[in-house]
């Protein structure tokens, strides 16, 4: 794969990333010179309509909302080629944030109150687009070289229903809404 040029103008420069279903490549864009991410579903080798469903939501919403907001990274691009979808992404060119954590066992007061600044105003403005993140974690979270963090990865990203965030104090709504497990969980991972 390394050094393909893909829909004749993505060069695949290295892997970054292998998932269940898909593959993430750091790629130069060959008309702008600039670095890309492109992530790959491979069609052929996908053995559910789901992973597919959810790579579709991904491109659908980075599309929507990632030129609108500094901590989402802006979707440039999406095609298929042989039998495989790809969506190109903007690199955000930094750290993750496990790479933050991986010394130090506890993090004190400050250092919890100062993250919270950062990823709850980007978790605030998929929420106002009534969009869950799903996989919130330090390796889903890059911190720019500026100190800006971004969320990465909409591979679990749902749309919510407006009333969720009024419907999550019910216990029995609760657990009817798969949904609604999904805010939760974006939830406790923040409290984590
Ligand atoms: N926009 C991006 N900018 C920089 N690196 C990225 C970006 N998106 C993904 N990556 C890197 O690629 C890896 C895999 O991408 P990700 O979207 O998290 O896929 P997966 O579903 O395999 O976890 C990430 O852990 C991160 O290191
Ligand atoms: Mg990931």
């Amino acid at each position: 794969m390394i050094n393909t040029l893909l829909n004749e103008r993505y060069r695949i420069l290295k892997t970054i990333g292998k998932g269940g279903f898909s593959e993430t490549f750091l790629a130069q864009d060959v008309f702008s010179s600039a670095l890309r991410v492109v992530k790959c579903l491979k069609l052929s080798s996908t053995p559910s309509e789901t992973a597919q469903e959810l790579f579709e939501t991904e491109i659908q919403i980075l599309y929507q909302l990632g030129h609108l907001s500094q901590q989402i990274p802006a979707l440039f691009d999406h095609f298929v080629e042989e039998r495989s979808l790809y969506l190109v992404q903007e690199f955000i060119d930094g750290h993750d944030l496990a790479q933050e954590t991986e010394h130090t066992q506890t993090w004190n007061q400050t250092k919890i109150i100062e993250l919270l600044r950062q990823v709850l105003p980007a978790l605030q403005f998929l929420h106002s687009h009534q969009v869950i993140h799903g996989d919130i974690k330090p390796r889903n979270m890059i911190r720019r070289k500026d100190g800006q963090l971004v969320l990465i990865d909409f591979g679990a990203v749902k749309f919510a229903s407006s009333s969720s965030s009024v419907l999550l104090f019910c216990p029995i709504c609760r657990r009817r809404n798969r949904r609604l497990h999904a805010q939760r969980t974006t939830i406790r991972a923040i409290a984590l």
